[in-house]
């Protein structure tokens, strides 16, 4: 049945005057259209209509009316970056470090991601579906209507298959889209005993080709970081995944910048996520990948801001990347390391805490620009008729500002997915 949602305060558009374009960039993340006193209407899990009450059609038998006074509609949050299957939390570790040790040290000393990677190997596929489904379902709780999930914790063939098997059978139990990202170089497992080149001859060899066959893979990822890989792993993961078409997404500049950044933009990657240590070369470079005369698909930059909040590193340098003309996604990283939540309401009040984003640029960064990390541009991420009905429906708000200014608190009604 169609339903419409009426008398909205406004309706986030994402859009300038329905002009089309893939993502927003520089001046035109805060220069989106905001209907006021607006209506919506969905059917069969599209958009079919929306404009402002003036415009509105006269009400047909067999449509559900839903009151939207003193309520926004945004479009529904995308998180194009989570680490969501995992066994146990880190509190211990988070505990540790209140007590005074460094991420570095607990990973030098096996704990970190070779912690959550013994517990995937003693974790069933049950067990492990049974969480991610908790955590995909409490991410819809605060917005998120679309995910994108690595793998990365099983660092074996049998594990990392576990993980990315878990991941598909979500897939097909949820209806939020879900993308699955393989993220076997994420750390070198010890009995590699520092033979990073073994490892990714692994990798390239026996795990891609077979997790491609069996489509288990949407993108490939790496931890490009000193200590973990090198831009030259870089270079052969992208190699073997260019002849299964698998896109790059990368972790790069996360603690340093050691020109992982521009290995990610040389393999035509479709995002380039952390970006917390950027150089004065480093901030060039991704600028010039944006000439427009370059490849069409554009290696947008994701910012992090629960992981620098929870680590306490830096911030990415968001507002400098908006002021250069580029455009800014923003996810999650939730994992249990180093962003141990999937809270993209509290990562938009990041984004404006302390990255000085205005809050209509922290909305396109967690809707257009986020699908846009992932190329779902065209069916989510906006409002136009013909997208999905992936929307939320706020409390009643004073302004849209609200939202991100009382952070940590939940200002969401509903989230329609599909229209549902
Ligand atoms: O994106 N940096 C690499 N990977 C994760 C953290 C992994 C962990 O500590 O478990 C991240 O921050
Ligand atoms: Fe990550």
């Amino acid at each position: 049945m169609r339903k419409r949602i009426e008398n909205l305060k406004g309706l986030a558009t994402l859009r300038k005057n329905d002009k089309n374009c893939d993502f927003l960039a520089g001046n035109s993340m805060d220069d989106w259209t905001m209907i006021p006193d607006a209506f919506i209407e969905i059917d069969a899990g599209l958009i079919h209509d929306f404009g402002s009450m003036s415009s509105c059609p006269q009400e047909s038998s067999n449509m559900e009316i839903i009151e939207g006074t003193g309520r926004f509609i945004l479009p529904a949050f995308i998180d194009s970056h989570t680490h969501m299957v995992y066994a146990n939390d880190r509190s211990d570790e988070f505990n540790m470090r209140m007590h005074g040790s460094t991420y570095k040290e607990i990973a030098a000393s096996g704990g970190g991601i070779l912690n959550s990677s013994k517990q995937i190997t003693s974790s069933t596929e049950g067990q492990l579906l049974d969480s991610l489904l908790e955590r995909i379902e409490k991410s819809r709780k605060t917005g998120t209507a679309a995910l994108e999930i690595k793998s990365g914790y099983g660092l074996t063939a049998h594990s990392e298959r576990k993980m990315l098997s878990v991941i598909k059978k979500a897939k097909s139990q949820v209806p939020q889209k879900i993308w699955s990202t393989f993220l076997g170089a994420h750390a070198l497992p010890l009995i590699y005993n520092g033979n990073h080149d073994a490892y990714m001859e692994e990798i390239c060899n026996n795990m891609i080709p077979k997790f491609a066959d069996e489509g288990l893979i949407d993108f490939v990822d790496i931890f490009c970081e000193t200590n973990y890989f090198s831009p030259k792993h870089m270079d052969v993961l992208c190699n073997t995944a260019n002849k299964f078409n698998l896109p790059l997404k990368a972790h790069v500049n996360q603690f340093s910048s050691i020109g992982g950044l521009q290995a990610a933009i040389k393999n035509e990657a479709w995002s380039v996520d952390h970006l917390e240590f950027m150089t004065e070369r480093d901030h060039q470079d991704i600028n010039k990948a944006f000439e427009p005369n370059l490849s069409p698909r554009k290696p947008i930059p994701v910012a992090l801001p629960g992981c620098s909040l929870f680590l306490d590193i830096p911030y990415t340098p968001g507002r400098k990347i908006i002021d250069s003309n580029l455009p800014l996604a923003i996810a999650s990283d939730c994992n249990p390391g180093s962003a141990p939540s999937s809270n993209l309401s509290l990562c938009w009040s990041l984004a404006c805490h302390k990255m000085k984003l205005t809050p209509k640029e922290g909305l396109a960064a967690i809707t257009t620009n986020a699908a846009y990390a992932l190329g779902a541009e065209k069916q989510m991420g906006h409002i136009a008729k013909g997208m999905k009905a992936n929307l939320i429906l706020t409390k009643p708000l004073s302004n849209l500002a609200f939202m991100p200014y009382s952070f940590g608190e939940n200002n969401i009604e509903s989230t329609f997915i599909h229209g549902k």
